[in-house]
């Protein structure tokens, strides 16, 4: 493999000159804020948060045991995906590689920064078709977005595959690990010291229950990291954001019971889906949720609306046909689903 971060990275974005905010310029301890234009009547929120996030970078480094220079925190993941667009791929000129189905976003992105998609089909086992991937490369392509556990067939990816493309590919390969906590397979993270091209995506959205705080992390090269740092806006992460954040980052132990919990009825919700009538397959999970495929799927989600339930109709989506996703939810909101599928 022949790799080279500087002939990937956007010509404009190679000659930035970055935003330097008040609290970059300044380092070290001082009393009188009289740099940043804040109200210097002190509340809680009258500052601005640290733009680098470097107590939550160290609890995270330590977490994830990785280098704190090798990540970087967005707002969600949503924004790291955005970024990465930015920083590498001119519209109208590059390419990105998505295999079909997975989350929506990488394509939304795409077009929101005018790159074009070549999109690949996953194989009957929504796993990586490797020869079909290696074949769609051309020398426009600049990422290959893989998720894994796939959302929304709930599978993980096979490891080797993703390695094999992370041997030949010459350009960024992103693992999007958003639902990793809910398997025991080891974290790509691992493989950062190995392949300068990867680009690992966690989140606290999923396992970790704070979707609603908005925290992404991206864990790649220093160099990959250094040039998303360069683009990102000044304080991307709020000061509560961080705070709340560094605050339950040290609950790992509620997390790991959380997702104990959550696995348990992931159990028990496939197999009381296939005791259902009007379901026809459950697919195997490795994620939160389970995808389904039932009888009808966009009558049995409509029906579930008008009960209160909501589930997310993927029977538009490709290999997704009369499939339905479900969230696993708590003992008694699985409950309620059920009921109401098997009175179908
Ligand atoms: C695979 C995947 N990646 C990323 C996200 C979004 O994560 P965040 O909340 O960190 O933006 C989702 C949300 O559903 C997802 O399914």
């Amino acid at each position: 493999m022949d790799f080279d971060l500087t002939k990937l990275i956007r010509p404009n974005i190679k000659e930035l000159n970055p935003y330097s905010s008040a609290r970059d310029e300044f380092e070290g301890e001082a009393s009188v804020f009289l740099d940043a234009n804040e109200n210097p009547y002190s509340d809680l929120y009258n500052r601005y948060p640290d733009p680098h996030q470097r107590k939550l970078k160290e609890k995270i480094a330590s977490l994830k045991r990785v280098n704190e220079e090798r990540i970087f925190i967005g707002n969600g993941s949503d924004e790291v995906i955005d970024l990465l667009f930015r920083a590498f791929c001119e519209p109208a000129v590059d390419e990105v590689l998505i295999p079909q189905p997975t989350y929506g976003m990488y394509s939304v992105s795409a077009a929101i920064n005018n790159v074009s998609v070549r999109k690949v089909t996953l194989n009957s086992s929504f796993d990586i078709d490797l020869e079909a991937t290696l074949k769609a490369i051309t020398s426009k392509t600049k990422l290959i977005f893989l998720c894994s556990p796939n959302n929304p067939s709930g599978n993980l990816l096979s490891p080797d595959k993703i390695i094999s493309l992370l041997k030949k590919f010459n350009g960024l390969v992103l693992v999007d690990e958003a639902y990793i906590d809910f398997t025991s397979s080891e974290s790509f993270i691992s493989k950062l010291t190995e392949f300068k091209n990867l680009v690992v995506l966690q989140t606290l959205s999923k396992a970790w229950g704070l979707a609603s705080l908005r925290l992404g992390m991206c864990f790649a090269s220093m160099e990959i990291i250094s040039v998303l740092n360069k683009i990102k806006p000044p304080y991307n992460i709020s000061g509560t954001t961080q705070a709340i954040a560094l605050e339950r980052l040290d609950h790992v132990e509620t997390k790991n019971k959380q997702v104990n919990e959550i696995l348990e009825q992931r159990r028990l919700l496939a197999k009381d889906l296939s005791n259902v009538k009007i379901v026809e397959h459950v697919y195997p999970s490795d994620a939160n949720f389970i995808l389904t495929r039932v009888t009808a799927a966009k009558q049995v989600y409509q029906k579930l609306i008008v009960k209160g339930i909501v589930v997310r109709d993927r029977s538009n989506v490709l290999l997704c046909n009369d499939c339905l996703r479900i969230t696993v939810g708590t003992p008694n909101e699985n409950k309620i689903l059920f009921d109401e599928l098997n009175k179908l």
